[in-house]
């Protein structure tokens, strides 16, 4: 089914090969970043980690769909329902292209990428996990790989392991391999770290988890808008991801599991949209993937998030990392050597397809406190623990600062970036 809003695109204006930058090019799709920051400055958006600034492209679906096609999907014969229906299937077949799904049945929508994950723990976790079983995580997990998994251990009597981290701060696949057992069910785990930057070697690990009888779960939120993921390259089973991480609305998220998975696993919430047949004692399930949908969907929500797939796939996954790359070296160059500024995760050296984010401490000072000072210069980064409080734990922290990057960033912006910093270091350490 093909969507019935036309995404007015300017694709050839995006991929015209130039010698301007990408995020020059891309910087007028995004009207808030053209703001003036409270005291007059340019305002420096530098936490797409948590949550993305969304192109014109986006937004103007989101009005289209409202202005023109709203209805509820899967229910009228009216023109408007149809329509409505088109968009929004429309929308779930572009998440299966973007990921290079089998089929849009795969796709299941949902809140958001800690719902999807509930959905995995509660209907495959509670229907196959018994006491003893395995799940092997990580220590860098955001707490949303972490929560539901201790939920399921403690209804199933299930095991919770969890990998350890290399010196640079990698995911430890010595320790990984080790603790792969036969009882091990499902291993899941982040592709790339909100707090750490690191990119892991999911396809690997998929091939170890596979050969030991283990399915493979994949937080993908912080890779889907900063390089080209493919479920049947990473060989995963599972893969969850959010529509606000990748310019797209927020209350949006998405479930990949394969078709035969989601055939096997019960429904994960009762209602509306996801029945065949009803009675007063009992009920059928409606077709994948809607017997996972209960209740009226994020209609404009998925359309918008099928917005900006096309979006970020008109610029092209690969050009956009490859941007990226050299945004995050600069932030790391200018970072390093700040004195008494320890960063968290591999360096771009160590590992080079590593996240566009750079996390960091500051012997003496508090995140808050530098985040608080960057604000007032119109500089916004992210401190705290980042949903990770488990890593910061392991590290001896309660908090880092961090600034994360995405194609729109220019290296204007990190170099004002580190300068501000500099000096709001000096400033705490003369006046703290
Ligand atoms: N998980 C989001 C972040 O890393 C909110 O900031």
């Amino acid at each position: 089914m093909t969507a019935s809003l036309p995404v007015q695109l300017d694709a050839a204006r995006i991929t015209t090969p130039s010698p301007i930058t990408l995020a020059a090019q891309t910087r007028p799709d995004f009207p808030l970043l053209a703001q003036q920051a409270c005291l007059g400055q340019p305002l420096i958006y530098l936490d797409h980690a948590a949550t993305s600034q969304k192109p014109r492209q986006v937004l103007e679906a989101l009005h289209t769909y409202y202005s023109r096609d709203n209805a509820n999907v899967h229910r009228g014969a009216h023109q408007l329902s149809a329509r409505a229906t088109d968009a929004f299937e429309g929308a779930r077949a572009k998440v299966a292209g973007f990921i290079g799904a089998a089929t849009p049945r795969e796709i299941v929508f949902t809140r958001n990428a800690s719902e999807a994950i509930n959905l995995v723990a509660r209907s495959w976790g509670d229907t196959t996990i018994g006491p003893g079983d395995e799940i092997l995580l990580s220590v860098m997990e955001h707490h949303s790989n972490l929560v539901p998994w201790q939920l399921l251990a403690a209804r199933t009597g299930a095991v919770l392991r969890h990998v350890g981290l290399t010196e640079s701060g990698e995911l430890d696949l010595v320790d990984l391999k080790a603790k792969l057992t036969p009882r091990t069910r499902l291993v899941s785990l982040v592709q790339i770290s909100n707090t750490l930057g690191c990119l892991n070697p999911i396809a690997a690990v998929a091939k170890l988890a596979h050969g030991a009888g283990a399915l493979v779960l994949v937080d993908a939120c912080q890779s889907l808008a900063h390089l080209p993921v493919n479920v049947a390259e990473l060989g995963a089973d599972f893969l969850v991801g959010s529509s606000h991480k990748l310019c797209g609305p927020t209350g949006m998220g998405f479930l990949w599991a394969r078709e035969a998975l989601l055939e096997a696993m019960p429904p994960f919430l009762g209602g509306g949209e996801m029945i065949q047949d009803v009675y007063l004692d009992h009920s059928s399930w409606a077709e994948l993937p809607h017997k996972f949908e209960a209740g009226t969907p994020a209609i404009g929500e998925a359309v918008g998030m099928g917005a900006a797939l096309d979006y970020l796939s008109a610029i092209g996954l690969e050009r956009i990392h490859s941007w990226e790359q050299q945004l995050t070296a600069r932030l790391f160059e200018r970072l390093r050597v700040m004195e008494g500024l320890r960063l968290l995760g591999p360096s771009p050296e160590q590992q080079p397809d590593r996240g566009a984010l750079a996390a960091f401490t500051v012997d003496g000072l508090h995140a808050n406190d530098l985040a608080a000072l960057l604000d007032a210069g119109g500089i916004c980064i992210r401190s705290g623990h980042h949903c990770t409080q488990p890593l910061h734990r392991h590290y001896g922290l309660a908090a880092s600062a961090r600034a994360s990057l995405s194609f729109t960033t220019t290296f204007e912006e990190i170099d004002r970036f580190a300068e501000e910093l500099q000096s709001s270091v000096a400033f705490l350490r003369e006046h703290g």
